[in-house]
């Protein structure tokens, strides 16, 4: 890193004495003095050097030119909080106010005091450093409040996959049921035109739908012929099991995997469990997971059956659009029919 600090001067116009030749004699090889006869050309090299000290020399013939470069200065990005030292004849004190509107760190008389402009440059420059110092802390504090947050997120959703595997583990022969439920649902919410924070809540909030199968005995879950209307009811406690376990977490995404768990085998026509839910009083998550959910065991493999071609998965859903499924989330993943059917030939 270049350590050297860059000195620009726009010298005003004869017969005011200039300071270039004092600032060499004061700052030697330290400094890099730079000195633009106009102050476009200072405005030039501000794309390959950010100056350190900028210093005017003020006539009244180019005060606006000087306000100009002051402003472009003050306006920039990277040059907004470089000093600006403006020296000016004791006689055109009336030339002040504007400047100091427009953003002016200090000011020096003319003709100068060798002293006076040694230690107002020194002061400037120690400024400009310390600014840079604290700049350069602020970025690395914000890169590692930014890197913490990432790893809290990504150990949150790597916790929240486990969880939703944990509550397959025992089930069905689902492989990566989870994962490519959560890719369908962001898929109907995208389709959809939820906001993007939507889609990746219910994408990460998908998986748990089932976890309340933990609360299930083997002797019912795993049963490998029907469940008697006893069976089912215990069966379908499932959804409420996983709402308990999951709705006072301090997790958005755990508390949105409580509302699909409780209300993913709601139905849009009201026949579904466990509240018997109808239409939109069915939260939307649910809505769309139902779909996602239904269409993914219909085109998996099972201990119990082949899958299902995704023409006729997809000639299912359309059938139960408005019975079991929301039309809208029926009508959002039709819409994805061809890359469904070309994912199934790939695979
Ligand atoms: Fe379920
Ligand atoms: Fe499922």
């Amino acid at each position: 890193m270049e350590n050297r600090q860059h000195i620009f001067v726009v010298p005003g116009a004869s017969p005011v004495p200039t300071i270039t030749t004092p600032l060499s004699a004061i700052f030697g090889d330290h400094v890099n003095l730079l000195v633009f006869p106009t102050w476009r050309a200072a405005v030039d090299a501000t794309d390959n050097v950010i100056p350190s000290l900028l210093i005017l020399e003020l006539t009244t013939d180019n005060i606006s030119h000087s306000l100009s470069l002051l402003r472009f200065f003050r306006a920039s990005y990277k040059l907004h909080d470089v000093p600006v030292l403006a020296a000016m004849p004791e006689t055109s004190i009336d030339l002040r106010p504007p400047l100091v509107e427009v953003g002016v760190t200090d000011f020096l008389s003319l003709p100068y005091d060798a002293i006076e402009l040694k230690v107002r440059c020194q002061t400037l420059l120690r400024l400009n450093r310390q600014q840079s110092i604290i700049r350069d802390k602020a970025d690395w504090l914000e890169g590692r409040v930014r890197s913490a947050v990432k790893e809290t997120n990504d150990r949150e959703k790597e916790t929240l996959k486990l969880l939703a595997k944990a509550g397959e583990f025992r089930d069905e022969e689902t492989g990566n049921h989870i994962n490519r439920l959560a890719s369908y649902s962001r898929l109907i919410a995208q389709t959809l035109n939820l906001p993007r924070e939507q889609c990746n809540l219910i994408e990460q909030a998908a998986p748990m739908h089932d976890i309340g199968k933990i609360g299930i005995p083997d002797h019912i879950l795993l049963k490998p012929g029907r469940h008697t209307a006893q069976e089912k009811r215990l069966m379908q406690k499932h959804t409420v099991i996983g709402y308990n376990i999951l709705k006072d977490s301090k997790s958005k995404y755990v508390r949105m995997g409580a509302t699909i768990a409780l209300c993913h085998h709601e139905r849009f026509d009201g026949s579904g469990y466990p509240d018997r839910l109808s239409g939109t009083d069915i939260p939307l998550s649910a809505r769309i997971v139902a779909v996602a959910d239904v269409y993914d065991a219909l085109t998996s493999t099972r201990p119990y059956k082949t899958p299902w071609l995704v023409a006729q998965a997809l000639k299912y859903l359309e059938h139960e659009r408005g019975k079991h499924f929301d039309p809208d989330c029926v009508d959002a993943f039709l819409c994805h029919s061809v890359s469904l059917q070309s994912l199934q030939k790939a695979v």
